[in-house]
C-alpha cells in the first residue's frame, strides 16, 4: 500500500484513524482524504496532521457518490487501498431523513467499489467499515457472531446492511479484495456532540439536562476509538479478503450506566454546579421509535486470527474522553458555533 485513500477521512472515526496512521500505525505511504465535509465533517480536526505532513497528507473535499470526481482521485493520486470511512452515521437522522443514508451509504458506496473494480490490478485492499447494527437487535442473552443473519431496524442500519451486502457481492462476483469490519458502538475524541458520549460530557460540563431515551435501559458495547482504528489496519493489512471480522470492546453497559459513569467523571474533573447534584440532571425523554434493545459483539475471529484485543478498558477510555472534551474547548466551540461551517465554506466552496 502506497497511497491509501480514506473516505470520510474528517468524521470521528475517520480522523482519528488518519492520525493513527501517521502516529501509530508507521505507514509511510500517501494519505488521501476525501469527505465531502456534511455536518458531521470537521477539517480542524486534522489540520495539524495536514500543517506537519504536506507531502503525504492530501484532502479533497469530494462526494463519494460523485463517479467522476472520485475517479479523478483516484487516477491523480494512482490509490492502492481504500479505507472506507464515509457514511451518514447517526440514527436518529436517518429515521427523520432516509433518503440521505440510502444515497451515500449504498450508492456512494456501490460508486467506490465500482471504480475499484476497473483498477483490480493496482488494488491491494478495500476496507469496508461497517456496524453491528446491521445485525439487528438481541435480547438480554447472546452475541453477535460473524455469521449471525442480518436484521437491520432503521434506515441507517438498514443502508449499512444493503452496502455490506454490494461489498460482499463485489468479491464474490468480480474477486475484488475486500475486508469488512462490524464494530460495535465508539466513543472517544473528535465524535461530533449529537451522540450519546459527547453530547452527555458536555451537557454534564454546562448543567444542562441529560436526555435519557426511554428507560435507558438498552444495551450498547462500547469501544474506544483507538481501538477500532487498530482493528481496521489489522484486518486490512493481515485479515483474509473476502472475510467479515466483528470488532467489539467485550464492554457492555445500559445506557444509565454509560451516562452515570460521565457525570462522576464530570464531578470528579468539574467544580461543583451551584444547581446541585449533576445525576439530577438525568431527564427521561420519549423512546426512539424502533430503539434496538441490546447490541453485543462477539470478537473471537479477530482475536483469535489477527491478534487484536482492545487496550482501553471502559473506565480507562471513558476518562480519556472526558479529559479530551474538557481539554478541547476550542475544537467543540468551533463546532457549536459554526466556525468550522464558515472555514469551510471560505477554504473549499470555490473546489466544491
Ligand atoms: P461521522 O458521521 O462522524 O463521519 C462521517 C464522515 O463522512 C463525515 O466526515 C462526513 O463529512 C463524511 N461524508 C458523509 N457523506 C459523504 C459523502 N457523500 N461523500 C464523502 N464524504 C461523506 O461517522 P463516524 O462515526 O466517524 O463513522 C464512520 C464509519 O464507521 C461509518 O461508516 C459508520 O457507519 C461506521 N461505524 C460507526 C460507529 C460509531 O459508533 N460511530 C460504529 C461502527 C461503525
Ligand atoms: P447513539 O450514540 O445515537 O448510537 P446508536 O444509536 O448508533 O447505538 O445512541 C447510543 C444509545 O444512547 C442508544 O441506545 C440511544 C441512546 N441515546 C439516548 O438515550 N439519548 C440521546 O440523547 C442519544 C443521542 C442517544
Amino acid at each position: 500500500m502506497n497511497n491509501l485513500l480514506v473516505t470520510g477521512g474528517c468524521g470521528f472515526i475517520g480522523a482519528n484513524f488518519v492520525r493513527f496512521l501517521f502516529e501509530e500505525a508507521g505507514f509511510q505511504g500517501r494519505v488521501v482524504n476525501a469527505d465531502l465535509l456534511t455536518y458531521a465533517g470537521n477539517p480542524l480536526s486534522l489540520a495539524d496532521i495536514e500543517a506537519a505532513n504536506p507531502e503525504r497528507y492530501v484532502f479533497r473535499r469530494a462526494d463519494i457518490c460523485d463517479r467522476a470526481a472520485m475517479e479523478r482521485i483516484m487516477d491523480e493520486f494512482q490509490i492502492d487501498a481504500v479505507a472506507h470511512f464515509a457514511a451518514e452515521s447517526h440514527v436518529d437522522r436517518s429515521i427523520v431523513a432516509p433518503d440521505t443514508f440510502v444515497r451515500t451509504n449504498v450508492l456512494g458506496t456501490q460508486t467506490l467499489l465500482d471504480l475499484c473494480r476497473r483498477r483490480m490490478d493496482r488494488l491491494e485492499v478495500f476496507h469496508h467499515v461497517s456496524t453491528d447494527e446491521v445485525y439487528g437487535t438481541l435480547g438480554e442473552e447472546g452475541y453477535f457472531l460473524e455469521t449471525t443473519p442480518y436484521a437491520p431496524s432503521s434506515p441507517y442500519s438498514a443502508s449499512k446492511a444493503a452496502s455490506d451486502h454490494l461489498v460482499r457481492a463485489y468479491h464474490h462476483t468480480y474477486g475484488l479484495p475486500v475486508t469488512i469490519s462490524n464494530c460495535s458502538n465508539n466513543y472517544g475524541p473528535y465524535q461530533f456532540p449529537e451522540k450519546l458520549v459527547p453530547l452527555m460530557i458536555l451537557n454534564a460540563i454546562e448543567g444542562k439536562p441529560l436526555p435519557v431515551y426511554g428507560d435507558g435501559r438498552n444495551v450498547r458495547d462500547w469501544l474506544h476509538v483507538a481501538d477500532h482504528c487498530r482493528a481496521v489496519w489489522a484486518i486490512m493489512t493481515r485479515g483474509r479478503r473476502g472475510e467479515t471480522y466483528n470488532v467489539g470492546g467485550r464492554s457492555e453497559r445500559r445506557n444509565l450506566e454509560v451516562v452515570g459513569r460521565i457525570i462522576d467523571l464530570v464531578e470528579q474533573l468539574c467544580p461543583a454546579l451551584p444547581s446541585g447534584p449533576r445525576r439530577d440532571l438525568i431527564t427521561f425523554v420519549k423512546d426512539r421509535p424502533g430503539h434496538d434493545w441490546r447490541y453485543a459483539i462477539d470478537c473471537t475471529k479477530l482475536e483469535s486470527e489477527l491478534g487484536w484485543s482492545p487496550r482501553e478498558t471502559f473506565d480507562s477510555g471513558m476518562e480519556d474522553t472526558v479529559r479530551w472534551y474538557l481539554a478541547h474547548r476550542d475544537w467543540v466551540e468551533s463546532v457549536r458555533t459554526g466556525e468550522y461551517t464558515r472555514w469551510i465554506e471560505a477554504h473549499y466552496g470555490k473546489r466544491a
